[in-house]
């Protein structure tokens, strides 16, 4: 799926800082929903047709994935110039050899879910990041369903269950599960095997996360239902394979975020970004910068997200409340460039999660956005964060920790520094934004028009 309109990725990259960032941006399609589109569409028996689709590593694995498993895929550029999809689903059947996610946390969980109801065994892996990622959260529900799931990986100490994992899939039966952790993924991962099991599955969750699969299921005609009871949200899915749908994947709100951040630190800015979904669990930076004073605005009727240098032209800090986390997981790395450009503390309460995505999340901003001047560290479970207003970052030379979103999150501090900043490990932003290097020559390249 090699778009040849995409740069090709360097290892490092060099930013310099910038004077404004104007003009108008679309955003690539979001990552979460491109990964449950297509294993519904592997699921659907004929062809479903799907547009927008994430151009990054990550879902171009899930993709390959479902081929792997005997799935058709054709795939054509359109008249506007975009990629669309045809996927022939239905007819899964055993791979020749291991799956491979690579990069993918979000891949791995949910395809775990899915196999886990096939009858036939498979061998989930990814790279070395995967290999190290907790997996027990997704095998113990599994289990419960009454999976075998078999962890080549186990952890010597603790036993905990990580990649490879050897699924010998179908006779699930529907439970009802109470999640521990606040996860998307998780939730996704049960309500997948839920499909493929002999009865109603429920997940009950105490902190609202994102909705994706619940929508995206509704959407397509599968029969869920939510309800509120004591509190408490719970999710049901019936048994039962979805029809084949026709589906545009929206622009994903985690990649506006790095623009939305960068529009509210460099002064005389204004950018739109085109074609953000703005659904449940998804828009929390929207509203943690609006708070911080930054001038950001969703356009319902559109799509598009509007964002200008602040009008008081200063943030300020904030306390970014352990229940708003799950809203806006993946974009704490780029708020805490803002944090740090801002007014006063702001502090990230409940964020332990971030040790466990592609790095460690909490660690690898304390020392990098460090390594950029910033006053940051990681306090138990928070992030905390001493704003130095005015007076941006220094240009340094920092370390990507193979984690896309710490890479672009220094590429933002990098425009407000006081130098060139060279981010070495650049090439990791290919699993979720091959473009964000031309977004971002093209936002400083415009002209200010008046
Ligand atoms: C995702 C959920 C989040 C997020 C990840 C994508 C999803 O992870 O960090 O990038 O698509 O469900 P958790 O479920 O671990 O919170």
């Amino acid at each position: 799926m090699t778009d040849p309109t995409i740069s090709p990725i360097a290892d490092s990259m060099l930013v310099e800082p910038a004077t404004s960032l104007r003009g108008r941006i679309r955003m690539p399609g979001d990552k979460s929903i491109s990964h449950r589109v297509l294993m519904l569409a592997a699921l659907a028996e004929g062809e479903s047709v799907i547009g927008g689709l994430s151009d990054g590593d990550d879902v171009a694995s899930t993709l390959a994935i479902i081929e792997a498993l005997g799935v058709r895929v054709d795939s054509e550029v359109n008249l506007s110039g975009e990629w669309v999809h045809h996927i022939f689903g239905g007819d899964l059947s055993p791979a020749a050899s291991d799956l491979d996610v690579g990069n993918s946390g979000t891949g791995m969980r949910l395809l775990a879910g899915m196999l886990a109801g096939l009858p036939f065994s498979s061998v989930l892996d990814g790279d070395a990041s995967i290999r190290r990622r907790p997996m027990d959260r997704v095998l113990n529900p599994l289990r419960k369903m009454g999976a075998s799931i078999v962890s080549r990986n186990a952890d010597s100490a603790s036993g905990a269950g990580m990649a490879p994992l050897v699924i010998n899939g179908g006779g699930l039966r529907g439970i009802e599960y109470h999640l521990p952790v606040a996860s998307a993924q998780v939730k996704g991962s049960v309500l997948f095997a839920g499909l493929l099991a002999d009865g109603p599955t429920t997940v009950v969750e105490r902190w609202p996360t994102r909705t994706h699969t619940e929508e995206l299921m509704t959407a397509i005609g599968i029969d869920i239902e939510r309800s509120k009871v004591g509190g408490l949200d719970r999710i049901s899915v019936s048994p039962g394979r979805p029809d084949p749908f026709d589906h545009d994947v929206a622009g994903d709100p985690s990649q506006a975020a790095f623009w939305a951040v960068g529009a509210s630190i460099v002064p005389g800015s204004n950018v739109v970004i085109e074609n953000v979904y703005s659904g449940p669990e998804r828009s929390g930076f929207v509203a943690v910068l609006a708070r911080m004073g930054a001038d950001v605005t969703h356009d319902e009727a559109t799509g598009d997200l509007l964002v200008r240098s602040p009008p008081s032209g200063a943030l300020e800090g904030t306390t970014v409340r352990a229940d708003e986390i799950p809203g806006l997981v993946d974009e704490v790395p780029v708020l805490a460039v803002a944090a740090a450009c801002a007014e006063g503390k702001t502090v990230f309460e409940g964020v332990g999660e971030l040790r466990i995505k592609e790095s460690d999340r909490l660690a690898a901003i304390e020392s990098e956005l460090g390594r950029m001047g910033a006053e940051v560290r990681a306090e138990g479970d928070c992030l905390v964060v001493w704003g130095r207003s005015g007076r941006g970052f220094c240009g340094a030379s920092v370390d990507a920790h193979r984690d896309h979103r710490i890479a672009m999150s220094c590429a933002i501090a990098a425009l407000v520094a006081d130098g060139p900043t060279t981010i070495n490990g650049w090439e990791s932003v290919s699993t979720s934004y091959p473009t964000f290097a031309d977004h971002r020559a093209s936002l400083m390249a415009t002209e200010i028009e008046n």
